[in-house]
Protein backbone atom coordinates (compact mmCIF):
# COMPACT_ATOMS: atom_id res chain seq x y z
CA UNK A 1 0.00 0.00 0.00
CA UNK A 2 2.89 2.37 1.01
CA UNK A 3 4.23 2.15 -2.35
CA UNK A 4 1.03 2.35 -4.18
CA UNK A 5 0.73 5.77 -1.88
CA UNK A 6 4.32 6.87 -3.36
CA UNK A 7 3.71 9.03 -6.01
CA UNK A 8 0.88 10.97 -3.73
CA UNK A 9 2.40 10.74 -0.63
CA UNK A 10 2.09 14.37 0.34
CA UNK A 11 -1.23 14.34 -1.20
CA UNK A 12 -2.52 11.73 0.82
CA UNK A 13 -1.06 13.61 4.07
CA UNK A 14 -2.43 16.50 3.05
CA UNK A 15 -5.86 14.55 3.08
CA UNK A 16 -5.43 12.94 6.55
CA UNK A 17 -5.32 16.35 7.60
CA UNK A 18 -8.51 17.74 6.49
CA UNK A 19 -10.45 14.74 7.29
CA UNK A 20 -9.52 15.62 10.89
CA UNK A 21 -9.23 19.11 10.62
CA UNK A 22 -13.27 18.42 9.21
CA UNK A 23 -14.56 16.47 11.95
CA UNK A 24 -14.36 19.80 14.13
CA UNK A 25 -17.60 20.40 16.33
CA UNK A 26 -18.28 22.33 19.02
CA UNK A 27 -20.67 19.23 20.15
CA UNK A 28 -18.65 16.80 21.59
CA UNK A 29 -20.09 14.05 20.71
CA UNK A 30 -19.71 14.42 17.32
CA UNK A 31 -15.82 14.59 17.69
CA UNK A 32 -15.44 11.80 19.99
CA UNK A 33 -17.55 9.64 17.46
CA UNK A 34 -16.14 11.15 14.29
CA UNK A 35 -12.40 10.51 15.87
CA UNK A 36 -13.31 7.37 17.32
CA UNK A 37 -14.13 5.80 13.35
CA UNK A 38 -11.64 7.86 11.50
CA UNK A 39 -8.67 7.37 13.85
CA UNK A 40 -9.03 3.70 13.76
CA UNK A 41 -7.49 3.92 10.14
CA UNK A 42 -9.12 2.04 7.51
CA UNK A 43 -7.13 2.10 3.57
CA UNK A 44 -8.43 4.95 2.62
CA UNK A 45 -8.67 3.06 -0.72
CA UNK A 46 -11.62 5.83 -2.52
CA UNK A 47 -9.46 9.11 -1.34
CA UNK A 48 -6.30 7.31 -2.82
CA UNK A 49 -8.47 6.18 -6.07
CA UNK A 50 -9.56 9.90 -6.59
CA UNK A 51 -5.97 11.49 -6.18
CA UNK A 52 -3.90 8.65 -8.53
CA UNK A 53 -6.78 9.62 -11.19
CA UNK A 54 -5.56 13.07 -10.68
CA UNK A 55 -1.75 12.34 -10.56
CA UNK A 56 -2.22 10.80 -13.66
CA UNK A 57 -4.48 13.30 -15.45
CA UNK A 58 -1.64 16.06 -15.02
CA UNK A 59 -1.44 16.17 -10.94
CA UNK A 60 -3.04 16.93 -7.90
CA UNK A 61 -4.16 20.27 -6.69
CA UNK A 62 -6.17 21.97 -3.60
CA UNK A 63 -9.38 21.10 -5.34
CA UNK A 64 -8.56 17.05 -5.75
CA UNK A 65 -7.38 17.42 -1.99
CA UNK A 66 -11.08 18.89 -0.78
CA UNK A 67 -12.75 16.77 -3.30
CA UNK A 68 -10.83 13.17 -1.75
CA UNK A 69 -11.64 14.02 1.67
CA UNK A 70 -15.62 14.40 0.43
CA UNK A 71 -15.31 10.95 -0.82
CA UNK A 72 -13.85 9.82 2.32
CA UNK A 73 -16.27 11.30 4.77
CA UNK A 74 -19.19 9.79 2.62
CA UNK A 75 -17.77 6.32 3.14
CA UNK A 76 -17.27 6.68 6.81
CA UNK A 77 -20.83 8.62 7.10
CA UNK A 78 -22.10 5.10 5.32
CA UNK A 79 -20.11 2.70 7.63
CA UNK A 80 -21.47 4.40 10.72
CA UNK A 81 -25.20 3.28 9.34
CA UNK A 82 -24.08 0.34 7.52
CA UNK A 83 -22.40 -1.03 11.26
CA UNK A 84 -26.31 -0.12 12.54
CA UNK A 85 -28.40 -1.66 9.75
CA UNK A 86 -26.13 -4.76 10.08
CA UNK A 87 -25.64 -4.94 13.37
CA UNK A 88 -21.88 -5.42 13.13
CA UNK A 89 -19.32 -5.02 16.26
CA UNK A 90 -16.45 -5.23 14.61
CA UNK A 91 -14.81 -2.88 12.30
CA UNK A 92 -11.00 -1.28 11.88
CA UNK A 93 -9.97 -3.91 14.41
CA UNK A 94 -12.25 -2.41 17.51
CA UNK A 95 -15.76 -2.49 18.66
CA UNK A 96 -17.82 -0.97 15.99
CA UNK A 97 -18.79 2.87 16.83
CA UNK A 98 -22.86 1.44 17.89
CA UNK A 99 -20.94 -1.49 20.15
CA UNK A 100 -18.84 1.21 21.77
CA UNK A 101 -21.33 4.61 21.67
CA UNK A 102 -25.03 3.06 20.78
CA UNK A 103 -27.16 3.20 17.53
CA UNK A 104 -28.45 6.46 17.88
CA UNK A 105 -25.06 8.27 17.96
CA UNK A 106 -23.63 6.31 14.92
CA UNK A 107 -26.47 7.25 12.85
CA UNK A 108 -26.71 10.64 14.19
CA UNK A 109 -22.65 11.37 13.53
CA UNK A 110 -23.26 9.42 9.96
CA UNK A 111 -24.99 12.40 9.03
CA UNK A 112 -23.45 14.61 10.14
CA UNK A 113 -20.28 13.41 8.02
CA UNK A 114 -22.94 13.17 4.97
CA UNK A 115 -23.87 16.80 5.57
CA UNK A 116 -19.90 18.14 6.56
CA UNK A 117 -19.14 16.21 3.02
CA UNK A 118 -21.45 18.15 0.99
CA UNK A 119 -20.59 21.31 3.00
CA UNK A 120 -16.97 20.85 2.02
CA UNK A 121 -18.08 19.68 -1.90
CA UNK A 122 -19.83 23.25 -1.86
CA UNK A 123 -16.77 24.92 -1.93
CA UNK A 124 -15.40 23.18 -4.55
CA UNK A 125 -17.96 25.28 -6.60
CA UNK A 126 -18.40 22.63 -9.45
CA UNK A 127 -21.86 22.02 -10.89
CA UNK A 128 -21.11 18.82 -12.53
CA UNK A 129 -19.73 17.18 -9.21
CA UNK A 130 -22.28 18.33 -7.14
CA UNK A 131 -24.99 16.92 -9.25
CA UNK A 132 -23.28 13.97 -9.39
CA UNK A 133 -22.36 13.20 -5.77
CA UNK A 134 -25.94 13.79 -4.70
CA UNK A 135 -27.09 11.44 -7.38
CA UNK A 136 -24.68 8.86 -5.90
CA UNK A 137 -25.43 9.51 -2.30
CA UNK A 138 -29.26 8.89 -3.34
CA UNK A 139 -28.17 5.43 -5.49
CA UNK A 140 -26.18 4.09 -2.28
CA UNK A 141 -28.92 4.96 0.01
CA UNK A 142 -31.39 3.08 -1.83
CA UNK A 143 -28.70 -0.14 -2.66
CA UNK A 144 -28.92 -0.37 1.05
CA UNK A 145 -32.46 -0.15 1.78
CA UNK A 146 -32.74 -2.55 -1.35
CA UNK A 147 -30.51 -4.69 0.31
CA UNK A 148 -32.62 -4.61 3.55
CA UNK A 149 -35.98 -6.04 1.24
CA UNK A 150 -33.70 -9.02 -0.11
CA UNK A 151 -32.68 -9.70 3.37
CA UNK A 152 -33.57 -13.43 4.11
CA UNK A 153 -34.40 -14.12 0.83
CA UNK A 154 -32.88 -17.36 -1.06
CA UNK A 155 -34.27 -16.81 -4.42
CA UNK A 156 -31.84 -14.06 -4.68
CA UNK A 157 -30.09 -13.69 -8.76
CA UNK A 158 -27.31 -13.06 -9.79
CA UNK A 159 -28.35 -9.90 -11.63
CA UNK A 160 -30.03 -9.15 -8.23
CA UNK A 161 -26.76 -9.48 -6.28
CA UNK A 162 -25.05 -7.55 -8.92
CA UNK A 163 -27.77 -4.07 -8.56
CA UNK A 164 -27.34 -4.22 -5.00
CA UNK A 165 -23.22 -4.15 -4.98
CA UNK A 166 -22.89 -1.72 -7.92
CA UNK A 167 -25.60 0.87 -6.11
CA UNK A 168 -23.96 0.59 -2.52
CA UNK A 169 -19.83 0.21 -3.19
CA UNK A 170 -18.85 0.57 -6.95
CA UNK A 171 -20.78 4.02 -7.56
CA UNK A 172 -18.68 5.49 -5.08
CA UNK A 173 -15.73 4.11 -6.66
CA UNK A 174 -16.92 5.57 -9.93
CA UNK A 175 -17.67 8.89 -8.53
CA UNK A 176 -14.26 8.87 -6.75
CA UNK A 177 -12.85 8.78 -10.16
CA UNK A 178 -15.31 10.43 -11.96
CA UNK A 179 -14.81 13.68 -9.77
CA UNK A 180 -11.09 13.35 -10.13
CA UNK A 181 -11.46 13.10 -13.88
CA UNK A 182 -13.86 16.85 -13.81
CA UNK A 183 -11.27 18.60 -11.44
CA UNK A 184 -8.34 17.65 -13.98
CA UNK A 185 -10.22 19.17 -16.78
CA UNK A 186 -11.36 16.25 -18.87
CA UNK A 187 -14.00 16.26 -21.47
CA UNK A 188 -16.88 13.94 -21.14
CA UNK A 189 -16.35 10.58 -23.10
CA UNK A 190 -12.89 10.90 -21.25
CA UNK A 191 -14.46 11.13 -17.67
CA UNK A 192 -17.11 8.43 -18.59
CA UNK A 193 -14.09 5.41 -19.07
CA UNK A 194 -12.09 6.52 -15.64
CA UNK A 195 -15.68 6.53 -14.37
CA UNK A 196 -15.84 2.70 -15.96
CA UNK A 197 -12.84 2.07 -14.29
CA UNK A 198 -14.05 2.90 -10.88
CA UNK A 199 -17.19 1.16 -11.21
CA UNK A 200 -15.80 -2.07 -12.29
CA UNK A 201 -13.07 -2.10 -9.90
CA UNK A 202 -15.58 -1.05 -7.02
CA UNK A 203 -18.11 -4.35 -7.97
CA UNK A 204 -14.42 -6.59 -7.89
CA UNK A 205 -14.19 -4.80 -4.66
CA UNK A 206 -17.21 -5.91 -3.20
CA UNK A 207 -17.17 -9.27 -4.31
CA UNK A 208 -13.42 -10.18 -2.40
CA UNK A 209 -15.44 -8.15 0.56
CA UNK A 210 -17.83 -10.70 0.15
CA UNK A 211 -15.36 -13.63 -0.48
CA UNK A 212 -14.09 -12.39 2.79
CA UNK A 213 -17.14 -12.75 5.12
CA UNK A 214 -16.30 -16.35 5.10
CA UNK A 215 -13.18 -16.99 4.24
CA UNK A 216 -11.32 -14.08 5.72
CA UNK A 217 -9.57 -13.48 9.01
CA UNK A 218 -11.11 -11.50 11.21
CA UNK A 219 -7.79 -10.72 13.30
CA UNK A 220 -6.56 -9.56 9.71
CA UNK A 221 -9.69 -7.73 8.04
CA UNK A 222 -10.67 -6.16 11.14
CA UNK A 223 -13.82 -7.45 11.03
CA UNK A 224 -16.07 -10.31 12.04
CA UNK A 225 -16.75 -13.41 9.41
CA UNK A 226 -20.32 -14.62 9.05
CA UNK A 227 -22.06 -10.60 9.12
CA UNK A 228 -23.50 -11.37 6.16
CA UNK A 229 -25.13 -14.84 7.19
CA UNK A 230 -26.58 -13.21 10.20
CA UNK A 231 -28.43 -10.51 8.54
CA UNK A 232 -29.54 -12.96 5.82
CA UNK A 233 -27.69 -11.40 2.63
CA UNK A 234 -27.19 -13.23 -0.08
CA UNK A 235 -23.69 -12.56 -1.78
CA UNK A 236 -22.28 -14.69 -4.39
CA UNK A 237 -20.91 -17.11 -2.81
CA UNK A 238 -23.97 -18.34 -1.33
CA UNK A 239 -25.50 -17.95 -4.68
CA UNK A 240 -23.40 -20.34 -6.17
CA UNK A 241 -24.09 -22.90 -3.10
CA UNK A 242 -27.40 -22.64 -3.89
CA UNK A 243 -27.05 -23.20 -7.45
CA UNK A 244 -24.30 -26.00 -7.35
CA UNK A 245 -24.44 -27.63 -3.97
CA UNK A 246 -25.77 -31.07 -3.08
CA UNK A 247 -29.46 -30.90 -2.02
CA UNK A 248 -28.35 -30.98 1.35
CA UNK A 249 -26.21 -28.21 1.27
CA UNK A 250 -28.61 -26.01 -1.04
CA UNK A 251 -31.32 -26.74 1.79
CA UNK A 252 -28.54 -25.53 4.49
CA UNK A 253 -28.36 -21.94 2.98
CA UNK A 254 -32.08 -21.87 2.03
CA UNK A 255 -32.76 -22.20 5.64
CA UNK A 256 -30.45 -20.34 7.46
CA UNK A 257 -30.91 -17.22 5.17
CA UNK A 258 -34.68 -17.22 5.43
CA UNK A 259 -34.08 -17.38 8.72
CA UNK A 260 -31.39 -14.75 9.07
CA UNK A 261 -29.33 -16.93 11.53
CA UNK A 262 -25.64 -17.97 11.10
CA UNK A 263 -26.10 -20.77 13.78
CA UNK A 264 -24.79 -22.98 11.31
CA UNK A 265 -22.20 -21.05 9.77
CA UNK A 266 -19.21 -23.77 10.02
CA UNK A 267 -21.34 -26.03 8.33
CA UNK A 268 -22.21 -23.45 5.40
CA UNK A 269 -18.49 -22.67 5.15
CA UNK A 270 -18.03 -26.21 5.15
CA UNK A 271 -20.13 -26.03 1.67
CA UNK A 272 -18.81 -22.69 0.36
CA UNK A 273 -15.57 -24.41 0.18
CA UNK A 274 -16.34 -27.82 -1.08
CA UNK A 275 -17.85 -26.63 -3.87
CA UNK A 276 -15.29 -24.18 -4.51
CA UNK A 277 -17.70 -21.10 -3.88
CA UNK A 278 -15.12 -18.48 -3.20
CA UNK A 279 -12.51 -20.01 -5.61
CA UNK A 280 -15.91 -18.81 -8.56
CA UNK A 281 -16.46 -15.41 -6.78
CA UNK A 282 -12.58 -14.39 -6.80
CA UNK A 283 -12.67 -15.59 -10.49
CA UNK A 284 -15.96 -12.90 -11.15
CA UNK A 285 -13.98 -10.14 -9.33
CA UNK A 286 -11.11 -10.88 -12.09
CA UNK A 287 -13.44 -10.45 -14.37
CA UNK A 288 -14.44 -7.00 -13.13
CA UNK A 289 -10.63 -6.55 -12.25
CA UNK A 290 -10.00 -6.79 -16.23
CA UNK A 291 -13.01 -4.93 -17.15
CA UNK A 292 -11.45 -2.37 -15.02
CA UNK A 293 -8.10 -2.29 -16.56
CA UNK A 294 -9.51 -2.07 -19.74
CA UNK A 295 -10.79 1.05 -18.99
CA UNK A 296 -7.48 2.84 -18.47
CA UNK A 297 -6.11 2.46 -21.59
CA UNK A 298 -5.88 5.80 -22.82
CA UNK A 299 -3.96 7.24 -19.16
CA UNK A 300 -0.80 8.23 -20.18
CA UNK A 301 1.98 6.41 -19.02
CA UNK A 302 3.49 6.83 -15.52
CA UNK A 303 4.45 6.20 -11.89
CA UNK A 304 0.47 7.25 -10.84
CA UNK A 305 -1.18 4.96 -13.66
CA UNK A 306 1.27 2.55 -12.60
CA UNK A 307 -0.58 2.33 -9.12
CA UNK A 308 -3.67 2.95 -10.47
CA UNK A 309 -2.63 -0.92 -12.13
CA UNK A 310 -1.70 -1.68 -8.89
CA UNK A 311 -4.65 -0.75 -6.57
CA UNK A 312 -6.52 -2.44 -9.24
CA UNK A 313 -4.37 -6.05 -8.44
CA UNK A 314 -4.39 -5.11 -4.49
CA UNK A 315 -8.90 -4.84 -4.62
CA UNK A 316 -8.91 -8.79 -5.38
CA UNK A 317 -6.14 -9.73 -3.99
CA UNK A 318 -6.57 -8.50 -0.64
CA UNK A 319 -6.85 -9.94 3.08
CA UNK A 320 -8.33 -7.17 4.51
C1 LIG B 1 -15.80 -1.41 3.60
O1 LIG B 1 -14.93 -0.67 2.79
C2 LIG B 1 -17.17 -1.33 3.01
C3 LIG B 1 -17.28 -1.97 1.69
C4 LIG B 1 -17.71 -1.34 0.65
C5 LIG B 1 -16.95 -3.37 1.55
P1 LIG B 1 -13.36 -0.69 3.03
O2 LIG B 1 -12.87 -2.10 3.05
O3 LIG B 1 -12.73 0.23 2.05
O4 LIG B 1 -13.24 -0.09 4.50
P2 LIG B 1 -12.04 0.71 5.20
O5 LIG B 1 -12.27 2.15 4.91
O6 LIG B 1 -10.75 0.21 4.65
O7 LIG B 1 -12.20 0.40 6.66
C1 LIG C 1 -20.77 -2.32 2.38
O1 LIG C 1 -21.30 -3.58 2.51
C2 LIG C 1 -21.85 -1.34 2.18
C3 LIG C 1 -21.57 0.06 2.51
C4 LIG C 1 -20.76 0.44 3.44
C5 LIG C 1 -22.36 1.05 1.79
P1 LIG C 1 -20.90 -4.54 3.71
O2 LIG C 1 -21.96 -4.55 4.75
O3 LIG C 1 -20.49 -5.86 3.14
O4 LIG C 1 -19.62 -3.84 4.29
P2 LIG C 1 -18.84 -4.34 5.56
O5 LIG C 1 -18.47 -5.78 5.31
O6 LIG C 1 -19.78 -4.20 6.72
O7 LIG C 1 -17.65 -3.45 5.62
MG1 LIG D 1 -21.81 -4.32 6.81
MG1 LIG E 1 -18.95 -7.12 4.01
Amino acid sequence: MQHIRASVAAEFEAVNRLIVEQLHSDVDMVENVGHYIVDAGGKRLRPLLALLCGAALGGCGERHITFAAVIEFIHTATLLHDDVVDISTLRRGRPTANAEFGNAPSVLVGDFLYTRAFQLMVTLDDRDILRHMADTTNTIAEGEVLQLVRAGNPDTTEADYLEVITRKTAILFAAACYGAATLSGLAEPARRQLTDFGLNLGIAFQMIDDVLDYEGDPATMGKNVGDDLTEGKVTLPLIHVMQHGSAEEQALVREAVAGKSAAHLADIVGAVQRRGSCDFTREQAQRYHDRALACLQDIPPGSAKDALLAVTALSVQRDH
